[in-house]
């Protein structure tokens, strides 16, 4: 599974990167809104550090106005994945775009038709949100062995990239499932390193080398 980091902070990016664990970046309206930045400089800048897709989000809601500013995207680097919501007017684009051989990832979906939908159209990612779902007391990851199965049926080639994702459970849970991408905020991947028993474990061995007078270098 690819792990897609959710953030427009670049400090964020660089330190996973760095890591091996970032081989992509979504972002949003929102998420660039907290960044403080002007979404054309501080996308570039996001694609000359990595290398995999970075989705970008148009803000229009027509039609025609979409695909202007998706094509103003893409133009930033290769590797912008164009990132329209789930609506008519998205699929359109969506459809648009991809026959010019640009990436779409289409978000904001929540039911297995809108996936359905997004597959039709050509899109390179799905973006489910699981998180969102459960928000509501509805099951997120159900959606997600949904689109799944539906997409393994008919051999459809549209990645399902699993969004809103809030808990280092959750990156599991898709792992198992077989989603294709897991994005999340930087603190959900580095909380995937946690565990009670690691930190138990590594404080009684500490102890016993300061008992014993251990020294390695
Ligand atoms: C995905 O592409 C979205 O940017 C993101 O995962 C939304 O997450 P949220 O529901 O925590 O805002």
């Amino acid at each position: 599974m690819k792990f897609f980091v959710d953030t427009a902070e670049i400090d964020q990016i660089k330190e996973l990167n760095d890591l091996g664990m970032v081989d992509g970046v979504t972002t949003n309206p929102s998420l660039i809104a907290k960044s403080g930045r002007d979404i054309l400089e501080v996308t570039k800048e996001i694609c000359s550090i990595v290398s995999g897709p970075v989705s970008a989000e148009v803000v229009a809601l027509e039609a025609d106005d979409m695909l202007a500013e998706g094509r103003k995207l893409a133009k930033i680097a290769d590797n912008i994945a164009v990132k329209v919501p789930l609506t008519w007017a998205g699929l359109k684009t969506c459809k648009t775009l991809t026959d010019d051989g640009i990436m779409v990832n289409v978000t904001l979906c929540f039911s297995a038709n809108q996936a359905l939908l997004a597959a039709k159209a050509g899109a390179t990612f799905i973006s489910p949100f699981i998180g969102r779902l459960d928000d509501l007391n509805m099951d997120g990851l159900e959606l997600i062995e949904d689109i799944r199965t539906i997409y393994d049926n008919y051999g459809f080639e549209t990645n399902i990239l699993a969004a809103s994702i809030r808990s280092a459970n959750h990156m599991s849970e898709c792992a198992k499932i077989g989603a294709d991408v897991c994005t999340a905020p930087p603190n959900v991947i580095k909380a995937m390193a946690n565990h009670v028993l690691t930190d138990k474990g590594l404080a009684a061995f500490m102890a016993d080398a300061e008992k014993a007078g251990i020294k390695i270098v």
